[in-house]
């Protein structure tokens, strides 16, 4: 079978910066699907993933927030066909798990990533960074990983449903079931939080408070939706959120950082029987201390969110069509594109706090 020789932007070893190399993409075989990859968002799990956050499967072939078209397609693929425009999932239910089988594909637990490896030039099998592997021309995914969508929509504005985006979005569309005249708060206001108060404002959300550090942050988060904001380097957010919510708490918060500290600060900001959402990833190292007296006498729920609670095939093509309908500015997302070159440039912008994403355009 044929392979195909492309550039990729590859993680060597934890901590190291990341390098572009030739890598060897398999032509696709039973059930696969090879993408051109057009666009791909650089997302703070890629750094996760450098830093060894994750695991330790290096070398990783990063990139997760990505649209294309499809190049070829292997036996047996039904759902795509060469030259459609399509959005990376990094779920793509198996419909045999015990979740698939409780009728709950949203959570499925042996979400399906394409057999054949991609590989060094030297034969050594890569890892895709969440089963994807976008930052490179060509790449190999399960078939069902690409999701149709509008061809109309701009594949930089795309590939970010493909990630970030959908995992905010869902936090509170799906995972925090916010609605109408609800109040939210979102502690973390990058491109996930962003995100959040984005689909926040889509489930008709009256009263929607950004928290963050950084001041360019908060500024992205009025212009998405965020009817209040609070720079908590010098405003107690519990207190603040508390304000501006008649004393109470916010119906909902979303934790979108991934740190004990933060999460603290939602569970204590929420009003009773509300609901904290965790969609930022904590390291492995992170414990939390809470009263449990506190946990049981506020009620509610305290829940995580795992790229959004989203089912790709219903949610990817209904939100391209609200972004086309100009009701979702995917584009305000996109802080910069940028070349394949530029990927740990890019990590250090993120690092600064100057992008909510940089975008990679083949
Ligand atoms: N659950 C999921 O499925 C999922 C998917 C994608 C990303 N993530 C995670 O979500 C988190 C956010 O990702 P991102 O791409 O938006 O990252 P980002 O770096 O763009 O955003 C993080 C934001 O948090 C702010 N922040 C940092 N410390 C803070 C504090 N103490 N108080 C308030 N704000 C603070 C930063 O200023 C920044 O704006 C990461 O942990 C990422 O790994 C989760
Ligand atoms: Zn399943
Ligand atoms: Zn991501």
């Amino acid at each position: 079978m044929a392979v195909n020789e492309v550039h990729g932007v590859v993680s060597p070893a934890r901590g190291a910066p990341v390098e572009l190399v030739s890598i060897l993409v398999p032509d696709p075989g039973e059930g696969e699907a090879l993408v051109r990859v057009q666009a791909c968002g650089v997302c703070h799990t890629d750094l996760h993933y450098r830093e060894g956050a994750i695991n330790d499967d290096f070398p990783f072939l990063l990139g997760h927030e990505a649209a294309g078209v499809v190049e070829k397609v292997g036996p047996d693929v039904t759902n795509v066909a060469p030259g459609d425009f399509v959005i990376l999932a990094w779920r793509a239910p198996c419909g045999n798990c015990r979740s698939c089988l409780r009728g709950r594909p949203w959570y499925c637990f042996a979400s399906r990533n394409a057999q054949q490896k991609m590989t060094l030039t030297d034969g050594s099998p890569l890892s895709p960074a969440l089963g994807i592997g976008a930052f490179c021309e060509l790449t190999l995914v399960n078939a069902l990983q690409a999701v149709k969508v509008d061809p109309s929509a701009s594949p930089l504005a795309a590939g970010l449903i493909g990630c970030g985006v959908m995992a905010g979005l869902g936090a509170a569309m799906n995972t925090g079931d916010v609605g109408r005249g609800d109040s939210v708060a979102v502690i973390g206001c990058g491109g996930v939080g962003n995100a959040a108060i984005a689909g926040s404002r889509l489930s008709g959300a009256h009263t929607i408070i950004g928290v963050d550090i950084d001041e360019r942050k908060l500024e992205w988060a009025r212009q998405l939706g965020a009817t209040h904001t609070i720079n908590s380097t010098d405003t107690d957010p519990v207190e603040a959120i508390r304000d501006l919510t008649g004393g109470n708490g916010a119906n909902v918060v979303i934790e979108a950082v991934g740190n004990p500290a933060t999460y603290e600060q939602a569970f204590y900001a929420r009003d009773l029987a509300g609901t904290v959402v965790l969609v930022g990833v904590p390291d492995p190292t992170m414990r939390i201390e809470l009263p449990l007296i506190e946990v049981f006498g506020r009620g509610g729920s305290l829940k995580s969110s795992w790229y959004g609670d989203c089912l790709p095939t219903r949610d990817f093509p209904m939100l391209i069509d609200l972004y086309l309908q100009g009701r979702l500015d995917l584009d305000a997302f996109v802080s910069e594109s940028i070349g394949i070159g530029d990927v740990e440039a890019a990590f250090a912008s993120m690092e600064r706090g100057e992008v909510l994403r940089s975008v990679v355009v083949m």
